[in-house]
């Protein structure tokens, strides 16, 4: 059994949020809805960090972090350990994301992807395996900046 998917939203992203909640459920995915649950004003960092410490602990196998751009919220989850978050709006990135940086966090912009485009790039940061071989020594170089 596959371990739960983290979510986080801000305003910005809570509506986006809300629709990939929708098609998680149709896939029968499980999820962690760790808020916001309304379009009240919040600060995309102060929710990018309870769904990254799942993550980061293991009770979460990976993190869909939302906010107006997703940027906010890339940057704001890049800053935590064992983190390794994409913003993205394309499918290639959304791919190799995955294949080559072994991404963990996926960050979305509610105000610029449509909800049919983020459950795309969706299903393909999920159903996409990291590749290891030279990726996985670039990738050790990222962790090893965290200790710099
Ligand atoms: C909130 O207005 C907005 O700044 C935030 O959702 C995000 O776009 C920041 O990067």
């Amino acid at each position: 059994m596959s371990k739960p998917i983290a979510l986080a939203a801000d305003h910005g992203g809570f509506e986006l949020k809300e629709a990939v909640k929708q098609h998680l459920t149709e896939l029968g995915l499980e999820f962690v809805d760790f808020g916001t649950h309304n379009t009240d004003s919040v600060d995309y960092p102060d929710m990018a960090v309870p769904a990254c410490d799942a993550v980061v602990k293991g009770e979460c196998r990976c993190a869909l972090l939302f906010c107006g751009t997703g940027v906010g919220i890339s940057i704001s989850a890049n800053k935590i350990h064992g983190i390794r978050a994409c913003c993205c709006s394309d499918a290639f990135s959304a791919e190799y994301t995955r294949r080559h940086n072994d991404a963990n966090a996926l960050c979305l912009g509610g105000r610029v992807v449509g909800a049919g485009l983020a459950c795309t790039l969706v299903d393909l940061f999920l159903n996409t395996e990291f590749e290891g071989g030279r990726h996985q020594r670039r990738v050790d170089k990222i962790t090893a900046l965290e200790n710099r």
